[in-house]
């Protein structure tokens, strides 16, 4: 029988992991069968647990429950750690283990499009989950600096006070959205506001080289600005697909290459 993958969240439907894995193993020639796993808001822990005792080798955690698979875990890897939650995971000697490949998977695509990061000066907007999760793979892509912005400036400061011994070797700040001014080699954005259809007004006097937006398939006022001022963008399809090569590499040890699916 082929080996058993699955990706667990709620919702899960719309979900596009199943489609990757599918055509990573197409291309790497490894037989394996992903389904998607819709998991009661209550019984997470449970859904997991039935999985991998039914004999499944990994399984893929989206939204809500990352921090909860962070918290389940047994073993976690050092991004994991920080990032304080769990993408991925599998079992080794009888233990759940857990990783979190969305920060790479970000690097990667970013590097995909041939855009800069080493010595860079960077911009985050947002300070919630999907930032924590990818400053640290940032940092070690050699990004210099990076700005994080957001909305309610004291959650902003909490994190670069909980990251900061973690990246020594970069500069971290937060500023308020509505102090945001410089001049940026990139600004992503990691609000949750494309996703909730929600407008981000980027000041005038903000100056940026690239955007990179982590939400895809929505209209997003974040990019329509980006593109007014002529600068390159993506949208978050080659990180999504970057964190998906990371998990299949740690599950299977083949890796495909991201320029092949994007
Ligand atoms: P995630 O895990 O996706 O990061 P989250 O932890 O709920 O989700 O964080 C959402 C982020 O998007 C926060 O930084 C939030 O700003 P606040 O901390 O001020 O709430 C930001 N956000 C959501 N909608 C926004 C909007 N319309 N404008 C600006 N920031 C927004």
């Amino acid at each position: 029988m082929s080996k058993q993958f699955a990706v667990i969240g709620n919702p899960i439907e719309q979900s596009r992991s199943p489609e990757l894995h599918h055509a990573f193993a197409a291309k790497t020639g490894i037989a394996l069968n992903y389904t998607k796993r819709l998991a009661p808001l209550d019984g997470f822990a449970e859904s997991v647990e039935a999985f991998f005792s039914q004999g499944g080798s990994g399984m893929n955690v989206t939204v809500p429950f990352k921090e909860q698979a962070f918290a389940q875990c047994a073993v976690l890897t050092e991004r994991a750690q920080i990032a304080k939650a769990v993408n991925t995971l599998w079992m080794q000697n009888g233990q759940l283990h857990g990783d979190n490949t969305d920060g790479q998977g970000l690097v990667d695509a970013i590097l995909a499009l041939d855009w800069p990061l080493k010595n860079t000066d960077l911009l985050i907007i947002g300070a919630g989950g999907a930032t924590r999760g990818v400053i640290y793979p940032l940092v070690k892509a050699g990004v210099k600096k990076i700005v994080i912005a957001n909305r309610t400036l004291a959650r902003a400061e909490q994190l670069v006070a909980d990251l900061k011994d973690a990246v020594p070797e970069a500069q971290l700040q937060a500023v308020g959205l509505d102090q945001l001014q410089g001049q940026f080699d990139l600004v992503i954005n990691a609000t949750s506001a494309s996703l909730s259809g929600d407008a981000l007004a980027l000041p005038e006097q903000l100056q940026f080289s690239h955007a990179y937006e982590m939400a895809y398939g929505k209209p997003s006022s974040f990019l329509d600005q980006a593109k007014d001022r002529g600068v390159p963008t993506s949208e978050g399809f080659g990180m999504l697909v970057g964190q998906a090569i990371e998990a299949f590499y740690i599950w299977n040890g083949a890796k495909p290459k991201l320029k092949d699916f994007i």
